[in-house]
């Protein structure tokens, strides 16, 4: 509907959408949507003026306060999972405008794709039939994030190469906008050197990412890392990032909030138990992945009460935080907390505490060095964990390891009781303790996803966006 408006509107009258649309930042095609739902809106009910009603497939009126998400679809088996993401993005008023590559349309037909999103997908980079002016370049900015689902392998290679050889590359290598990925292939090209060194590129020049998914590949008896994230896997990490996005905050309406409602229980940082009054058994935690996990929480909706241990963080806003020195006093905060729908035990708790209580510093003399007794400390995540009443939903662990790390962080999750287990290498050269990067495994009864190494943020990002669909009835 929209190309035959703008086709049969007069130089004039086109002439002052153009000049409109520059001063509004929006598209041709955008701002005449605007005036159309700007005029449905005060004019009589269509029945009776004899009006077309508008039909129920169109897309929803981009207005200053819809979403523009561009979709790309590249060539996988996975792209058509993508179909089903156009719907369930629509459902949620997101504004969806698609570009598929050559290969993608081997996979799914513009056709279709055209039909669930509401307007004819954009395939090629010299489209002289595009009747709304819609270069690239406007492709790459007019929207608020930019989802490419599937991402193959060679897309991720193009894109870290900085190729631009057709649309999809050309509107990537564009944009001033962030790139979600969810990365699709099979698991030897997932795993492959050169992947995950394009990837570690993307990570760094600042694209988010979600999945590959652990499990079964379209190839027959091939199982590994590769599928792609479920939709709704995918729509949460789109919501996490508007949640979290204060840019985006501040021009839109406030994102679904996947977590709404929810309260999360996160502990945090290291725990210092007392030798004497002045010395301490603590560790090199810093706290940072917990509080970005409790950020994380608190921008996706839920009320998050973050128990920390002494770190140099500031109190993350919006979050109630409790602070506290040893591990005991951690156990009663958290259980002072509960009922929780999720609890989160990122804290490096001291597994030992010296016993009894010495009240007096601890001198030199000439008996030598005071021989420290230990005592061990309560497992605030397994006392969590087998609670009968007050148990969380989704209870997930942490597993700090040096080696063997999947390994030691399954038995640690049966013995714990827990639902999750994050595990990462905490040995010097994985950096995690104290960095500012993370490099995690997440097991759940469905299996290992390894994801690649990125911030912090990220990483609490992604483990948020999978807490929502687990709690929405998603895989857990
Ligand atoms: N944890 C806890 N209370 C403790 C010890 C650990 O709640 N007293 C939690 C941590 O917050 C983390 C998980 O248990 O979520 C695993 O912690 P980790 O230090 O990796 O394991 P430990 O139980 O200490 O086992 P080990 O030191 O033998 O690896």
């Amino acid at each position: 509907m929209g190309s035959l408006t703008v086709r049969n509107l007069s130089e004039e009258i086109k002439r002052r959408l153009r000049l409109r649309a520059a001063a509004s930042g929006r598209s041709m095609e955008e701002e005449v949507r605007l005036l159309l739902a700007e005029g449905a809106a005060d004019a009589p009910d269509g029945a009776q003026s004899g009006a077309r009603p508008a039909q129920r497939s169109a897309k929803p009126a981009a207005t200053a306060t819809t979403r523009q998400i561009l979709l790309i679809i590249a060539g996988g088996i996975a792209a058509y999972k993508s179909l089903d993401l156009i719907r369930r993005l629509r459902e949620r008023r997101y504004a969806v405008r698609v570009v598929m590559t050559k290969a993608a349309q081997e996979f799914v037909t513009p056709l279709s794709v055209g039909a669930i999103a509401g307007e004819k997908p954009f395939t090629d980079l010299f489209d002289q039939a595009s009747e709304f002016d819609v270069g690239h370049i406007r492709l790459a900015r007019d929207n608020d994030l930019i989802v490419v689902a599937p991402a193959t392998a060679d897309l991720m290679a193009k894109m870290a190469n900085g190729h631009a050889d057709d649309l999809a590359t050309a509107v990537l290598l564009a944009t001033n906008r962030k790139i979600l990925l969810a990365p699709a292939m099979n698991p030897a090209m997932w795993s492959n050197k050169a992947t995950q060194r394009n990837l570690k590129t993307l990570i760094a020049d600042g694209v988010l990412t979600v999945g590959p998914n652990a499990g079964e590949m379209a190839e027959s008896g091939e199982t590994g890392l590769g599928r792609m994230a479920e939709p709704l896997e995918i729509v949460a990490a789109i919501e996490n990032y508007f949640a979290g996005s204060p840019s985006a905050a501040d021009t839109a309406e406030p994102a679904h909030k996947p977590l709404a409602g929810k309260h999360v229980v996160i502990t945090a940082g290291p725990t210092h138990e007392p030798i004497d009054p002045v010395r301490y058994i603590a560790n090199r935690s810093s706290g940072k992945q917990g509080y970005a996990i409790a950020s994380a929480a608190a921008a996706a909706g839920a009320t998050v009460t973050l128990v920390s241990g002494p770190v140099a963080l500031p109190d993350p806003p919006g979050v109630k935080t409790v602070r506290v020195q040893t591990a005991r006093a951690m156990l009663l905060a958290v259980q002072a907390a509960l009922p929780a729908n999720v609890g989160i035990f990122a804290a490096a708790v001291a597994d030992w505490r010296t016993a009894g209580d010495v009240v007096q510093k601890l001198k030199k003399d000439a008996s030598g060095p005071p021989k420290l007794s230990l005592v061990e400390n309560p497992d605030i995540l397994a006392t969590v964990s087998k609670l009968k009443t007050k148990r969380p939903q989704l209870v997930v662990g942490f597993a700090a390891e040096t080696e063997k790390v999947i390994e030691h962080a399954k038995a640690k999750l049966k013995r714990k009781g827990c639902d999750w287990i994050v595990a990462n290498d905490v040995s010097a050269e994985g950096g995690a303790m104290g960095g500012d990067d993370n490099a995690v495994h997440l097991i759940t009864a469905g299996g290992v996803e390894s994801w690649p190494s990125q911030s912090k943020e990220d990483v609490a990002r992604q483990l948020v966006a999978r807490i929502a669909v687990a709690l929405n009835g998603g895989s857990r």
